[in-house]
């Protein structure tokens, strides 16, 4: 087991290069398994998950070759069999819940598949209902043994229908895509995600052949066709870690550039420092944030995309903690994502929660402390709080963190921070 020492007190400054995002990747890496042949998926996160999606794909039987650029990036060189497996084991799938993407695609090219329920984020109850529904309207057979899902399509394959979906999930959207590009006839999604990662999917796909209408609305309409090919494509930049990046600038009243970024995937993350007491100026490559005082409070209320992201909510809790004024935090997408202000309170941030509200009073200063990440995000959240606390930070359970932050102590050293990884005991 590994921690994070920060120690609090250093003004952020410098470039710092977004690699691909970890939620679009593991996708990307998933849809592969759609067409036989030699895929490069480039733009990667060098993260764990990553990682194990390759030994996920290796289990079907493909090659996959992963190589590094550096600490932060890499390729994925894929080559897919035509005959693939279909069985995903419990001891792969229990390290990442982004497993669950296998479901659709090896359900339209096999016809059949078996995937253990995934585990991951101790973030909430995270239902696969809706993934399950939705490959059910489109013909699927599902049941559930022995902690597997198990999925059957019809003789003839899957047929496309018209999917509503009960609120727009980002796994459950992303499966059904997956599933419907080779199912006969058309499928409409209603009530689509529309984030930033199911575009790039989209896009992935309709590379391969795939007929997509509405990448980015609420409403996708998918043609089937009777086959796809393989394709070299690049990963979206990740704007979950580039607004951690423009939070960490705003917290340490610092002057970051974010290189390789997409600002349109973050307007309202963005306008959330200005209204911080940031100034932030955008390009089509990045953003710069720069800040020359206490942060003000800013409220946050966590919604489906083009909403503000829950993925950026701990991050945002941190700055607050440390602000101007008072904020009120609404987590609307995960319940348990409050967990992680138990750990701010320990560096001194105060802190109420009443259900899916929290209101955080900014205090002059944090106090640093031993602290417990309960997943990703919250460990980026109590890092940055890390930075701006007196005295030392000792963040657990950094193996979370590790999932989606690819190269993070060294990309915060780089710019300034003092961040070490040293042995848990
Ligand atoms: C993805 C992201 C995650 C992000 C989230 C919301 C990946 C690997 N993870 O997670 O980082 O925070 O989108 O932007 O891409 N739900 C159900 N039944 C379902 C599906 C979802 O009840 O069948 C619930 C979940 O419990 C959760 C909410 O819907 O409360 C949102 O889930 P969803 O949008 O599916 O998120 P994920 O795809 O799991």
């Amino acid at each position: 087991m590994e921690r994070f020492r920060v120690v609090g007190g250093a003004r952020l400054a410098g470039r710092v290069r977004v690699p691909g995002a970890k939620n679009s990747a593991l996708k990307l890496m998933a849809a592969t398994l759609l067409a036989e042949g030699e895929f490069r998926i480039g733009n990667l996160p060098r993260i764990l998950d990553v990682e194990i999606m390759a030994e996920l794909l290796r289990r079907m039987g493909c090659e996959v070759r992963l190589e590094w650029t550096d600490e932060s990036a890499g390729t994925a060189f894929v080559s897919v069999p035509g005959e693939i497996g279909h069985e995903a084991d419990y001891d792969l799938v229990r390290r990442f819940r982004a497993s669950i993407a296998v479901l659709g695609p090896l359900l339209a090219r096999c016809g059949r598949v078996r995937v253990a329920r995934p585990g991951g984020d101790a973030i909430g109850s995270r239902g696969l209902d809706m993934h399950i529904d939705g490959l059910t309207r489109l013909g699927a057979r599902i049941t559930t043994e022995h902690g597997f899902l198990v999925a059957e399509a019809r003789s003839g394959g899957l047929v496309g229908a018209t999917v509503e979906l009960d609120f727009p999930s980002v796994g459950a959207t992303e499966n059904i895509l997956m599933a419907s590009v080779l199912a006969k006839g058309e499928t409409v999604i209603d009530n689509a995600a529309r984030e930033p990662e199911i575009v790039d999917l989209c896009e992935l796909l309709d590379a391969m052949g795939a007929k997509i209408d509405g990448a980015g609305s609420s409403t996708l309409r998918i043609q089937g066709v009777d086959r796809l090919w393989p394709v070299s494509y690049d990963t979206v930049p990740d704007r979950i870690v580039a607004g951690t990046f423009g939070v960490a600038a705003a917290m340490t009243q610092g002057d970051v550039r974010v290189d390789h970024a997409r600002p349109e995937h973050l307007r309202i993350a963005l306008d959330k420092l200005v209204a911080a007491g940031a100034q932030v100026s955008a390009d089509p490559d990045g953003f710069r944030v720069v800040m020359e005082r206490r942060p003000r409070a800013v409220d946050v209320v966590t919604l489906p995309y083009p909403g503000f992201a829950t993925d950026l909510q701990p991050q945002f809790a941190a700055m607050n903690a440390v602000a101007e004024g008072t904020a009120m935090i609404t987590e609307n997408i995960f319940e348990a994502r409050f967990v992680f202000l138990q750990e701010l309170a320990r560096l001194g941030a105060d802190v109420r929660t009443d259900g899916h509200h929290a209101v955080l009073r900014g205090v002059p200063r944090l106090s640093g402390a031993p602290v417990l990440s309960s997943d990703v995000r919250a460990g980026a959240g109590l890092v940055l709080a890390g930075l701006v606390a007196d005295g030392t930070t000792h963040v657990s359970g950094i193996h979370h963190i590790d999932r989606g932050y690819a190269g993070f102590e060294q990309q915060l050293r780089a710019l300034g921070a003092d961040i070490t990884r040293e042995d848990d005991h």
